[in-house]
């Protein structure tokens, strides 16, 4: 048998340039407390979680399996990242929202806040539309480069530090949204 042979394979997953910050069970745990403090705050309301794509996906599947309440859901995208790495503040939907939320308690699930100007838009688009109420929950939230430093999050799964995350619906150029765990990407430049 070669050296060769005997070497763990390196994956997608157990990619070394990978740095985990969070768990899968450490994931688990927080989305079920997250849960259960939702389902406590909305009951007997009309309940819709906005995701908002793509980043929320992996975030929004677990965290309406952990609210137990009645409850829709819905999607919407928007791209705010013009040139690929400066946020402007320009939101522009790329999908709308496939159902009125008039008279609903929303609740828009996102991956991450880093500057809030996404978000802030979005709340500005969805507070004219007469929910009963809109709630903002977030996966991560990197509070250090926050431009919107007014906007209010409800649900917060983390406090991440300034650094550059991927996994669990979270992205770089595409890439590692289905990394089971969160990690910080070591060197970029690396594959
Ligand atoms: P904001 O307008 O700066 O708050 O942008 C938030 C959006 O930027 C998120 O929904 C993500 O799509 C993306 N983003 C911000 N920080 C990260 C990160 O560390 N990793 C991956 N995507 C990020
Ligand atoms: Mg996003």
């Amino acid at each position: 048998m070669s050296a060769e042979s005997l070497k763990p394979e390196v994956t997608e997953f157990t990619n070394p340039n990978l740095e985990i910050l969070y768990t899968e069970d450490q994931i688990s745990k927080r989305i079920r407390e997250l849960g259960e403090k939702i389902t406590h705050e909305h009951r007997g309301r009309e309940l819709v979680l906005v995701g908002v794509l793509k980043g929320s996906c992996v975030f929004m599947a677990d965290l309406m399996r952990s609210i137990d309440l009645q409850l829709t859901i819905d999607f919407m995208s928007v791209s705010s990242y013009k040139d690929g790495t400066v946020s402007t503040g320009d939101v522009e939907i790329l999908k709308d929202l496939s159902n009125p939320i008039r008279g609903k308690s929303v609740i828009v699930v996102e991956d991450i806040v880093d500057t809030g100007l996404t978000l802030s838009r979005l709340l500005e688009i969805l507070s004219s539309r007469g929910a009963h109420s809109i709630k903002l929950a977030t996966f991560l939230d990197k509070p250090e480069p926050r431009v919107k430093t007014e906007l209010k999050i409800d649900y917060t799964g983390f406090v991440v530090p300034n650094r550059f995350l991927v996994g669990y619906g979270l992205d770089a150029a595409g890439r590692y949204r289905n990394l089971p765990f969160i990690a910080a990407v070591q060197d970029p430049s690396a594959t």
